[in-house]
């Protein structure tokens, strides 16, 4: 078994690279400020660059300057800068691995290897790591997204890493499972009974979840259109939201536990086929609009961008879950890029009363919604009614918000970002919140069936202006079905 209170040698392939920069060592800051890291442990930056020792402290040391969200304080920063080392390696040279091997201690430490880097590469490191002999009980490999691009590249990829690494000892990362409030979800339906008896299709009529963007391709033209959204965000941020509400209790918070619930849902999934895309599915993609009063352009605009991509940066679904706890309750799924704003949440809407005992106060009783608002502005609401304060005749009712908003009811504490959250457990060697390989390949199959669906079809995105709410055909999805969206 490996150990989990060890000081660990975290090394990062693609030091150098954008996500290094961005994210992994500004969390490692505030990690270290919070005292989370071991007295111990060590930052290995891995990289081809040809560069000292002293280059690399000055590229951290602008990076922790330009990314941190506060100025970073001087005594944590300089405690951090003394824990870094780089270590020059080509990818693809195995030999070159013993570099690593010289300067970690498997033996007395965890090894954490995060790579930051394409999956192309996954196989070198791993054939590398493997010649220098850093494979022993210790080592954890962490894999960036995309796992792949669909099913059998997957599990190509899996196939790489697992033959060197154990399950036990990949961690597959989805950002989405280090947010706060998507962990939250997990407390908000095990911890209240409220929510645990009244969470199927007894009481439920039917779920949204929405996740938003408003940012545009931001440069990652080459990537994303080669993508699309429902690669993008649906296969793993949308599908991991929908498996945490959907899910039956795990028995306890393991991560086997957890994983093998997430499972089920994901078996659970109808899935969608060239018969019923076209009634259960929407594809957008936008066009020029605005984006908080300022002109943006459309997709096939941007820069560096193909005027006749048909890449979808837009996609509605209706997914059911074919089994006994959500028969009949749809599952409406929307996310875009360019949308008015930046938006995730969870909406569940309770069924509708049987009867109306105040029809003279309100015709129709509308449904009691519980929005469980994931990013920004995180909290929870639930919509009710209640009867307006006064005396004379009749009952007057009143839709009324109960809002707990997460930054009001928790003022102190600091809010951990994603990937705090996941450094910090892949050090400590718990795997709840990454993904298992079973997870990942089941939901690829599922959505494989969508894209051999939309290109046996091979009809172009609808359109929709930057800064809006989608196509008009996703407002159809839903009132096909007597409904509408949550806005
Ligand atoms: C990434 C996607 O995984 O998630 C991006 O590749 C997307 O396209 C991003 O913009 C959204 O993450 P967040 O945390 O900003 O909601």
């Amino acid at each position: 078994m490996p150990q989990n209170n060890l000081p660990c040698d975290f090394t990062i392939f693609g030091v150098l690279g954008d996500l290094s920069r961005r994210k992994l060592i500004p969390s490692l800051y505030e990690l270290d400020k919070a005292g989370h890291l071991h007295p111990e442990t060590r930052i290995i930056g891995v990289a081809r660059h040809d560069i000292t020792q002293a280059d690399f402290i000055e590229q951290m040391d602008a990076a922790l300057q330009k990314f941190c969200k506060n100025e970073p304080e001087p005594e944590v920063k300089e405690r951090l800068l003394k824990r870094l080392f780089y270590v020059l390696i080509n990818i693809d040279k195995p030999e070159e691995y013993t570099n690593l091997a010289e300067v970690t201690d498997q033996e007395n430490r965890n090894l954490v290897n995060y790579f930051s880097v394409a999956p192309f590469l996954f196989d070198d490191i791993c054939k590398g790591l493997n010649h220098a002999g850093l494979t022993g009980k210790n080592t954890r490999v962490v894999l960036e997204k995309p796992i792949g691009h669909d099913l059998a590249s997957s599990q190509q990829i899996n196939d790489t890493v697992s033959a060197v690494f154990t399950e036990e000892q990949i961690y597959r990362i989805d950002h989405y499972l280090g947010k706060e409030t998507v962990m939250n979800l997990l407390a908000l339906r095990f911890a209240n009974s409220i929510f645990t008896t009244n969470w199927d299709h007894n009481t439920i009529d039917h779920v949204q979840i929405t996740v938003a963007e408003e940012v545009g391709i931001e440069g990652r033209w080459g990537y994303f259109d080669g993508s699309g959204q429902l690669r993008d965000m649906v296969q793993n941020h949308l599908m991991q939201i929908l498996t945490l509400v959907a899910m039956e209790p795990p028995v306890n918070m393991d991560g086997d536990s957890i994983r093998n619930e997430k499972l089920k849902v994901l078996k659970a999934l109808r899935p969608i086929t060239r018969e019923n895309a076209d009634q259960v599915t929407v594809r957008g993609q936008y066009a020029a609009g605005f984006i908080k009063g300022s002109p943006v352009p459309g997709y096939t605009e941007e820069e560096d961008g193909n005027p006749t991509s048909t890449t979808e940066s837009f996609v509605a679904l209706k997914v059911d879950i074919d089994n006994w706890r959500w028969a009949g309750v749809p599952f409406y799924l929307r996310t875009g890029k360019r949308m008015t704003t930046k938006r995730s949440e969870v909406v569940i809407y309770f069924k509708q009363l049987p009867h109306n005992i105040f029809k003279d106060s309100y015709r129709n009783l509308p449904q009691n919604k519980l929005v469980i608002r994931l990013q920004p502005d995180e909290g929870v609401e639930i919509e009710m009614l209640n009867k307006v304060p006064g005396i004379g005749k009749g009952i007057k009712l009143q839709k009324t918000l109960l809002d707990l908003s997460f930054s009001d009811a928790f003022r102190d504490g600091h809010v951990a970002n994603a990937y705090e959250r996941l450094i910090l457990e892949t050090m400590l060697g718990n795997q709840s919140l990454f993904i298992r390989r079973d997870e990942v390949e089941r939901s690829w199959s599922w959505i494989d069936s969508i894209l051999d669906a939309w290109q046996s079809c091979n009809e172009p995105p609808k359109q929709y202006p930057a800064g809006s709410l989608g196509p008009v055909a996703s407002v159809a999805l839903l009132a096909r079905d007597g409904r509408e969206w949550e806005e």
